[in-house]
């Protein structure tokens, strides 16, 4: 019987590609106060410091030096191979495993690349800043446009489908996360029937629950697995 799989991203399959993971060393967050640039209080305090950070989010990934890696192309070939039953939830904000080809991307906590008008739940592709002086094109209030991320304090996106596929997944894939963050930290336990393989550069809060721990760069790690998949297939 073919494989139900269901792969979780997290910031270190991006990391090759250029993009700084958050709780490594010299990450985001030791730039940045995750209270202060990414959570609904810092929004309602300082929007505009806010709106800055995501803005240079937007510059970074569009800046032309941002690629996917062969861990993004080898899920997105695995895809291919699997129609229907591979699906790559990812806590990830950039849109590498959409450039690498992949169809079925599950946005946890949103998009780099969209805004959202706080007003009517309005979304857009957006490439360039937000700025308090934005109007939004269907209910044309002024200043209510945000970028279409998950703040700390919001709910992630999509987990009544997520919690879904991982209730029937035979295969569960969290590759590059530090299972820090909940409740994408928790869905390896709702992968009842599945068999759990890990990919990190190290071991994480939660290496104990997966079955199989695979330590190394997820640019050699993710197309590694792929081809036994695939030879499985
Ligand atoms: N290959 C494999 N794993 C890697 C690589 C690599 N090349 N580089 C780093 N890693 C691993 C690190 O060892 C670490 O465990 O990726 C993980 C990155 O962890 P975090 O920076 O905490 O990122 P993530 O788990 O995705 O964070 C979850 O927290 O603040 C947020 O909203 C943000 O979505 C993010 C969430």
């Amino acid at each position: 019987m073919e494989d139900k799989i269901v792969v979780l991203s997290g910031a270190g399959i991006s990391r090759e590609s250029g993009l700084d993971t958050f709780r490594d060393r010299g990450g985001i967050w030791d730039q940045y106060s995750p209270q202060k640039v990414a959570s609904i209080a810092g929004f309602r305090a300082d929007p505009e410091l806010v709106q800055e950070f995501y803005n240079m989010r937007r510059v970074e990934l569009l800046s032309g030096k941002i690629e996917p890696n062969p861990a993004h192309f080898a899920l997105s070939r695995l895809q291919g191979f699997l129609p229907n039953s591979c699906y790559i939830v990812t806590q990830n904000i950039d849109d590498l495993h959409s450039r690498a080809g992949s169809k079925e991307v599950i946005h946890i906590h949103g998009e780099t690349l969209g805004s959202l008008c706080s007003f009517c739940g309005m979304r857009m592709r957006c490439e360039t800043s937000i700025s308090a002086a934005d109007v939004c094109e269907k209910c044309l209030k002024v200043g209510g446009i945000r970028p279409d991320v998950v703040f700390f304090g919001e709910i992630p996106y999509h987990l009544p489908r997520v919690y879904e596929l991982l209730k029937d997944c035979t295969l569960f894939v969290a590759i590059g996360t530090a299972g820090a963050v909940y409740p994408a930290a928790g869905f390896v336990d709702n992968a009842v029937r599945a068999r759990k393989i890990e990919i990190n550069l190290a071991a994480t809060e939660i290496s104990d629950l997966f079955d199989e721990n695979r330590y190394g760069k997820a640019s050699v790690e993710v197309p590694r697995l792929v081809e036994e998949l695939l030879a499985e297939a």
